[in-house]
């Protein structure tokens, strides 16, 4: 019987993360924390109370009192809300996700973040915490960590999909753009940058399903 696990799956930008972690939740019963919406719903706050982005103070002291709530619906869909509003969709647009990295690198506001993070594990002993940091900063004990990477050019069209279906046409070469460029911010950070625990489980998505990915997964928690 599992008294308690937590299973990390990091990598960089529309690796898969999101859609494979919310399904191995789901499969095993855990919680699932989707922590780049906790500093895409941090960075959303900013741009629209007008903060200044470049504030490492101002953006601590938003981070610090915000709450930040990832909620389940039905069928691996979830609700994201910040001090009540609910920001699920406002989130993905593309000026979030051009501005996040910048607001993800100040250490302030990291250190806020992962110890909200931090204190899930209070609550639910079970969980699927999906980010950049997980398997090295944020758990770095946890039971199962996972590397999800994917060819760039395979997680633009994913992304660019994604985008499509909310009504965002942008073409590939400029989604690519901005995740190589989303990546190399969060990899080359000083704190908590993107990066392969050494005893996390590499997984390329490229030319997997995610049922596949999933059910590998799946594999190694039942293992464990
Ligand atoms: O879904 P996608 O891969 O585009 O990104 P995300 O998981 O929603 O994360 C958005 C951004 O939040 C990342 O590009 C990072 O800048 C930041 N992030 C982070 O710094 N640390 C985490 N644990 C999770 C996200």
């Amino acid at each position: 019987m599992i008294l308690s696990m937590i299973i990390a799956i990091d990598g960089p930008a529309a690796s898969g993360k999101s859609t494979v972690a919310r399904e191995v939740a789901k499969r095993l019963g855990f919680k699932y924390i989707d922590t780049g919406a906790m500093y895409r719903a941090v960075t959303w706050k900013a741009l629209r109370d007008k903060v200044d982005i470049s504030s490492e103070d101002a953006l601590t002291v938003l981070a610090r009192h915000a709450e930040i709530t990832i909620s389940e619906l039905e069928d691996t869909r979830y609700a994201v809300t910040i001090d009540g509003e609910d920001v699920t969709e406002a989130i993905r647009e593309p000026k979030v996700s051009a501005a996040v990295s910048s607001v993800a690198k100040l250490p302030g506001v990291r250190a806020t973040l992962v110890k909200k993070q931090q204190g899930y594990a209070d609550i639910y002993p079970n969980m699927v915490v999906e980010g950049r940091d997980i398997g090295t900063a944020v758990f770095p004990d946890a039971d199962i960590k996972i590397y999800l990477q994917a060819l760039p050019g395979e997680r633009a069209k994913r992304r660019q999909r994604e985008l499509k279906e909310k009504g965002h046409r942008i073409e590939v070469v400029s989604v690519e753009r901005d995740i190589l460029k989303r990546d190399k911010t969060d990899s080359t950070r000083a704190t908590g940058p993107l990066a392969k625990a050494a005893d996390a489980y590499v997984v390329d998505t490229t030319e997997k399903t995610i049922g596949q990915v999933v059910q590998e997964i799946i594999g190694l928690a039942k293992k464990s």
